[in-house]
């Protein structure tokens, strides 16, 4: 099959970055790069595992899932149907902690999924250590892998916990507290783009107004951040004012980070002393 087949079909069924999407599959299962792919237009792509991943893909599953491993920050992740694929917008937490974390800090990563904001920032803060918290055993323990897989295994930790209950760690025990917990309104979960349905729900869902996982980090983890410590959290487009809100009632500054888009896409808390 050609590139330009391949692209055909992926358009067919609505992909919208269809070259693009062509020419990764044909780069992983055929270990062609985009240049070679678009230097021989004509070359046949015969591969039985890329005929399989375009169907798949073609019913709307993930290409981050049919790999089996996707990037952030310049690392690689496995990622199944357990964990939400990293998004480049999150990098934005990484960038940050990388710069601000004190020497030798120790941070927790809540509701850390693939791990990927807790172990691509070790990768690049070889002094500090972090705790990553998931609700599910199988989330963790892709944690722990990706965390080995990136060489910083030592020190990192998971642990498998229900963030809405009580809190596991100790009083001052962290220097930051960063997450990207999930936080779309429940009624909006349902009218998301076909591709979000193969990510794990409990990944988006986050309440009925969507500030549950903020609420509880603001009112129940607090007392395990240092004085001088940050949180950095991850927000919807339209929840800048509420986290401002929330941020204020239990005595903290905040600060919002736009994305690429121009969208607020974090905030930087800070005690007010
Ligand atoms: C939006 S994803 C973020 C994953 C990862 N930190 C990232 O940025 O790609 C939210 C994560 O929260 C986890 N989660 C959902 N409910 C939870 C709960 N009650 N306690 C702890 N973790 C939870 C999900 O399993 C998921 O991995």
């Amino acid at each position: 099959m050609t590139y330009a087949r391949i692209c055909e079909i992926l358009m067919d069924a609505g992909i919208e970055n269809a070259d693009f999407e062509a020419a990764l599959m044909i780069n992983f299962f055929c270990g062609k790069s985009r240049a070679e792919v678009l230097a021989f237009p004509d070359a046949d792509y015969s591969d039985k595992k890329l005929f399989e991943a375009i169907d798949k893909r073609c019913e709307r599953y993930p290409l981050q899932y049919i790999f089996g491993e996707w990037y952030f920050y310049g690392e690689t992740y496995t990622v199944n149907e357990n964990c939400l694929i990293p998004r480049p917008d999150t990098e934005l937490l990484v960038e940050y902690a990388i710069k601000n974390l004190p020497h030798k800090a120790r941070f927790a990563d809540l509701c850390t999924g693939s791990g990927c904001i807790a172990v691509s920032t070790l990768v690049h803060r070889p002094d500090t250590t972090a705790v990553g918290l998931d609700l599910f055993p199988k989330t963790a323990e892709l944690a722990v892998h990706n965390a080995e897989r990136n060489g910083v295994s030592e020190r990192f930790e998971a642990v498998c916990s229900d963030l809405l209950g009580e809190n596991p760690f100790k009083e001052n025990e962290f220097d930051a507290i960063i997450s990207n917990p999930p936080y779309i309104r429940t009624s909006v979960v349902d009218t998301l783009e076909e591709e979000l349905f193969s990510e794990p729900r409990a990944a988006l869902d986050g309440g009925e107004d969507g500030l549950v996982f903020y609420k509880k980090i603001l009112s129940d983890y607090t007392g395990s951040l240092k004085n001088e410590g940050f949180i950095l959290f991850e927000i919807g487009y339209d929840q800048k004012k509420d986290i401002a809100e929330l941020a204020d009632f239990y005595g903290f500054g905040c600060e919002v980070q736009k994305d690429l888009s121009g969208n607020p896409r974090m905030t930087i808390l800070k005690k007010k002393h």
